[in-house]
């Protein structure tokens, strides 16, 4: 129950927009409604045996009537900030997560009467983990940093076909070129994007080593690189 309110305190601590704080949280612990959740999903059939399930609900209509046109959009924004809030307080209180989505919505609002205008977005399985999965296998981030400029990243070629959509990869060699172009603009650019660059690839091999050890400190709201040192740690559910 303690940890239980740690987590929803952590995301009550998430920012929203317009600090409109659009979010509800439904926290499942009876088997009966465990069940309902698991019913909901065509493949996380598993959810009926997790502890604890938190179910995120956007306040839709209120943050319509703030931000029209922008309501559902602020709103599963706010909620999601919560829910990583969640996950994190869970990896530091000693549990582990899964966010689910592929629910059906009109099941879970018909089992836990979640009126007009509020839609569950996001649920959080929660529970102690009971497994160790194999390190998270991350893409270069060359890929997925850019400095300034969203062609300016990696000039490698190869990371440009492997690492983008279909549509890019069409494009790979024109991208190329851009990432090249906006590179190269007066030398002090480029210097200045590798030594950023050096900065995150020191930080990434750092994680490397501290993963390999024992479990470091987590703070709430600290840097997502440091998360992505810690996913041999966490359980996968999926
Ligand atoms: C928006 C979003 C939707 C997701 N939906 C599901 C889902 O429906 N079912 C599921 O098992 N996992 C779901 N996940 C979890 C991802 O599969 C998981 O985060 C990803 O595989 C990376 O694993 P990791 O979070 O353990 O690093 C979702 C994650 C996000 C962010």
């Amino acid at each position: 129950m303690e940890k239980i309110g740690q987590l929803i305190h952590a995301a009550t601590l998430a920012p929203s927009v317009g600090d409109l704080q659009p979010w509800r949280f439904i926290v499942v612990t009876k088997a009966r409604l465990l069940q309902a959740v698991a019913d909901s999903c065509p493949y996380e059939k598993w959810l009926y045996q997790a502890p604890l399930v938190i179910m995120v609900c956007a306040l839709e209509d209120k943050t319509e009537t703030y931000y029209p046109g922008k309501g559902r959009e602020w709103a599963v924004q706010s909620c999601s900030a919560a829910a990583q809030s969640i996950l994190l307080k869970a990896v530091d209180v000693g549990l582990a997560g899964c966010w689910v989505t592929s629910f059906e919505t009109s099941k879970i609002k018909e089992a836990f009467h979640i009126p007009d205008g509020v839609e569950p977005v996001m649920m959080l399985a929660l529970g102690y983990p009971d497994e160790s999965p194999p390190k998270k296998k991350m893409h270069p981030f060359e890929s997925y940093v850019f400095f300034n400029d969203f062609y300016a990243s990696s000039t490698d070629l190869a990371v440009f076909k492997k690492d983008f959509g279909l549509h890019f990869r069409n494009k790979a060699e024109d991208l190329q070129q851009r990432a090249a172009y906006a590179t190269s603009e007066k030398g002090s650019v480029r210097e200045r994007m590798d030594a950023i660059s050096d900065a995150i690839k020191r930080t990434f091999s750092r994680k490397k080593s501290d993963s390999s050890s024992k479990a470091h400190d987590h703070h709430h709201g600290s840097a997502g690189a440091e998360h992505h040192g810690e996913h041999g740690h966490k359980e996968h559910k999926h």
